[in-house]
């Protein structure tokens, strides 16, 4: 069993500035749960309790929301609501939260190393809170079975276009088992489109062997002067591990920007059973207007964007 996660949410959000400021990006909401919260669900689906987050300076209201709150418990019961903070009110009481600060902003592999003291000698899930991962099986869950499996490390990947591959960690394949589950040979973190091993790029979940903390020990800066993940990973593999990448089924969106937010608030929206109907017609509405701002402004000979903007 994997009864452990680490969450690394240390990071900046300088790329969704100004909304990042003072608020953390893994605080922002898709649809009616701040976005970490569906990572720490995937975790729970997953068979996982215990919840080491990373965080840094401004991060504090991640520990209030998976907190039990009082006053807001006792004042929803005096108006019959209690059911609004059902759900988290269960996850905060079954899982165990700790954190632990990252000291310096030195990549994700410092984040990870963060945890080393809290984790012990355990196989270790990893989520990344930028990748949020929608379908029908939790994606984590998946890597856990093939680590127990092949008693192996595990990655999660997706293709990508080739013209992306320098914003991810690549993957090379040493064997193919079936559609979705590679043996790795190589991984290399942000290459150029000319040094890419695949278009396999890895997203944001892991399954790693407790080895990852002593080769963390000794890592050096890799890829935008940062203690890349990746590399130790590389290392791992190099050192005798096995490691293997899972193929993600379902949606993942990159909720770290403003589009990719927009994109997984709409498409959960969609999915949502009370609200799918509402949502789905207000954009049929929206594609109306769109069609018609178009037909202006062909009539203003003018380009379309100019009139929509
Ligand atoms: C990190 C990892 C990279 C991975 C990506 C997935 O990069 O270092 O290997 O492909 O997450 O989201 P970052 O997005 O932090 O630059």
């Amino acid at each position: 069993m994997i009864m452990k996660a680490i969450i690394p949410a240390g990071g900046l959000g300088t790329r969704f500035l100004p909304a990042t400021k003072s608020l953390p990006k893994e605080m922002l909401p898709i649809f009616d749960k701040p976005a970490i919260q569906y990572i720490v669900e995937e975790g729970i689906k997953s068979g996982i309790k215990n919840f080491v987050v990373v965080t840094g300076r401004n991060k504090s209201v991640i520990e209030d929301h998976f907190d039990i709150h009082p006053e807001l418990e006792a004042f929803l019961r005096t108006k019959n609501k209690s059911e609004l903070m059902d759900g988290i009110s269960k996850l905060v009481t079954n899982s165990n939260f700790i954190y632990v600060r990252q000291r310096e902003p030195l990549g994700l592999g410092h984040a990870v190393w963060s945890a080393k003291h809290v984790i012990g000698n355990e196989h270790v899930a990893v989520f990344l809170p930028d990748d949020i991962i929608m379908g029908k099986t939790p994606t984590m869950a998946q890597l856990i079975q093939i680590a127990l499996q092949e008693k192996c490390n595990v990655v999660a990947v997706q293709e990508v276009p080739m013209d992306e591959v320098s914003r991810y960690g690549i993957i090379g394949v040493r064997k193919q088992f079936s559609p979705n589950l590679f043996q790795v040979k190589e991984l290399v973190e942000k290459p150029l489109m000319s040094e890419a091993p695949s278009n396999l790029a890895i997203v944001g979940r892991y399954v790693l062997s407790p080895k990852i903390f002593a080769v963390l020990d000794q890592q050096h800066l890799g890829a935008g002067g940062e203690i890349q993940l990746t590399d130790a990973i590389q290392e791992l593999l190099l050192s005798g591990e096995k490691v293997f990448a899972y193929k993600i089924q379902g949606e993942r969106y990159d909720i770290g920007t403003p589009l990719g937010l927009l994109k997984a608030n709409l498409d959960y929206a969609l999915r949502h059973p009370r609200h799918a109907g509402v949502v789905l017609e207000y954009l049929k509405g929206l594609d109306k207007e769109f069609v018609v701002m178009q037909g202006k402004a062909e009539a203003l000979n003018k380009p379309a964007k100019t009139l929509v903007l």
